[in-house]
């Protein structure tokens, strides 16, 4: 498969309406879940990206039925009580950090053996901080140097609860240990340092299972889950994806004259950091309706461009309820007037990326003054947008190309990716949504005046 390289040029206004794909993290929860249930889970509005097909094709080789039908609903049934059986080859998770992380912590709780690889960006990701924990719960792990994928899980039917105050504010690890509790025998306790997305509770919640949420005297969150409890299968309708929608908001918000709605987005208050910043920095974003779907928060949202964004300082503990917007958030601030600071970036140097080094290299290399620091980035925007004229590596990483995407729609000249196919993992029918509300992006072979086609969901 060769790589797919776009360009993205002067656009806007954009108007129209955008319908986002469903939530990624809540997509990939509602088939693993459905697959662990007994009898049926009915999923509407569920992300068809790589990474949630990924967890369900896992989920089947696991035992579930997964069904994607007609009616484009999606019909789980679940092992249940039989539980999950061994799957017969390599379970590939492609981009996915969560599908992996989760579903470590899914076959810890069983009896079997179970072999996880991952791409290129997945094979240089971190996994200690998951086989650390579930190492203390019973199940065993072998994985390449530095705890990376391939990796191999050697789960137990007798696990033991673990009370566990988390390193990182990580709702993959949070999850994964919980996971691993529902089948450990006593109560599982985790104690997250700053509140991280709560999907996994949630969500175990609809599907019958008790979940108990505390704080504890130093102000942080404590999640226990009482082991041998079983999920019961339901309907599940996904929200749209609060961290897909800030690209066409962040786009909207830079066209002058953009005017765009956004329909039934997830307003968790564990992802909704990117809106909140984006309103401290002046932007035109009105909730129309906000209202509650399955136990999320859901807004309906309208936004207007043009209005001037100013810069801010980003507080450190909303990093975790905006932790997948700081490529998007940094291009905003690329084309605000003033200083915008940001810091407690540790965790975005092991994304599908090191978000950090690459945001400040292409930004810098775009024209855009900014420093970057260990664990922080600080833009110094002069109310204008940058030069651009660049062409962007993206390291396998799906937000990083639609940012750069979106600074192409303002930049002077042109901005370019190596390759438009990461995007897929998440956002599949990107380029047809931002072209159908007016942007302008084409497929790029390098030669002046190329408007190829490129239409992501079709040609890759
Ligand atoms: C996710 C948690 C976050 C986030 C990722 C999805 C989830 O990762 O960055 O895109 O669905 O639980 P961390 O747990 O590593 O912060």
């Amino acid at each position: 498969m060769t790589a797919q390289p776009a360009i993205a040029k002067k656009s806007g206004p954009l108007t129209g309406r955008a319908v986002v794909p469903g939530d990624k993290s809540i997509s990939h929860r509602a088939v693993m879940f459905g697959g662990l249930a007994e009898g049926e889970t009915i999923i509407s509005g569920l992300l068809e990206g790589e990474d949630v097909l990924s967890t369900a094709a896992a989920m089947r080789a696991l035992g579930a039925e997964i069904n994607h039908d007609d009616d484009g609903l999606w019909r789980c049934y679940g092992v249940g009580a039989k539980g999950l059986s061994e799957a017969e080859g390599l379970l590939d998770m492609g981009n996915s950090g969560t599908s992996i992380r989760l579903l470590m912590g899914v076959v810890s709780g069983y009896p079997l053996n179970t072999f996880f690889v991952g791409d290129q960006s997945l094979s240089k990701r971190p996994m200690g901080r998951v086989t650390s924990p579930l190492s203390e719960m019973g199940a065993e792990f072998i994985t390449r140097d530095k705890g990376r994928p391939p990796l191999a899980v050697k789960g137990s039917a007798s696990l033991r609860a673990i009370d566990y105050v988390l390193p990182v504010a990580s709702a993959q690890v949070k999850s994964a240990i919980l996971l691993a509790g529902l089948n450990a025998s006593g109560t599982t306790k985790v104690t997250e340092p700053a509140p991280c997305r709560d999907h996994t509770e949630n969500m175990l919640r609809h599907f019958g299972v008790d979940v108990a949420v505390s704080t504890d005297d130093q102000g942080r969150g404590v999640i226990e889950i009482e082991g041998g409890q079983h999920l019961l299968g339901c309907a599940v309708d996904v929200p749209a994806d609060p961290s897909s929608a800030a690209f066409p908001v962040v786009a909207a918000l830079l066209c002058e004259g953009s005017d765009i709605d956004i329909m039934g987005v997830c307003y968790n208050k564990t992802r909704n950091g990117i809106y909140i910043t984006l309103l401290e920095m002046g932007a035109d974003i009105e909730i129309l309706r906000r209202y509650d779907q399955g136990g999320e928060s859901v807004v309906d949202m309208r936004v207007r461009g043009g209005k001037p964004l100013k810069g801010v300082d980003v507080p450190a503990n909303r990093v975790p309820s905006m932790i997948d917007e700081f490529p998007i958030l940094a291009v905003a601030a690329s084309c605000a007037e003033g200083t915008t600071t940001m810091s407690g970036l540790e965790e975005l140097r092991v994304k599908e990326s090191d978000r950090l080094a690459i945001m400040a290299k292409g930004l810098a290399a775009a024209g855009v003054k900014l420093e970057e620091g260990e664990d922080n980035l600080i833009i110094h925007g002069n109310g204008q947008p940058p030069m651009g004229g660049v062409q962007v590596e993206t390291m396998h990483d799906h937000r990083i190309a639609m940012s750069f995407l979106i600074l192409g729609f303002v930049s002077e000249k042109p901005m370019s990716i190596d390759d438009a196919r990461p995007i897929k993992t998440s956002f599949p029918n990107f380029v047809s949504l931002m072209r159908g509300i007016g942007a302008r992006i084409d497929a790029d072979s390098g030669q002046p005046g190329d408007a190829a086609t490129l239409t992501l969901e079709e040609d890759l």
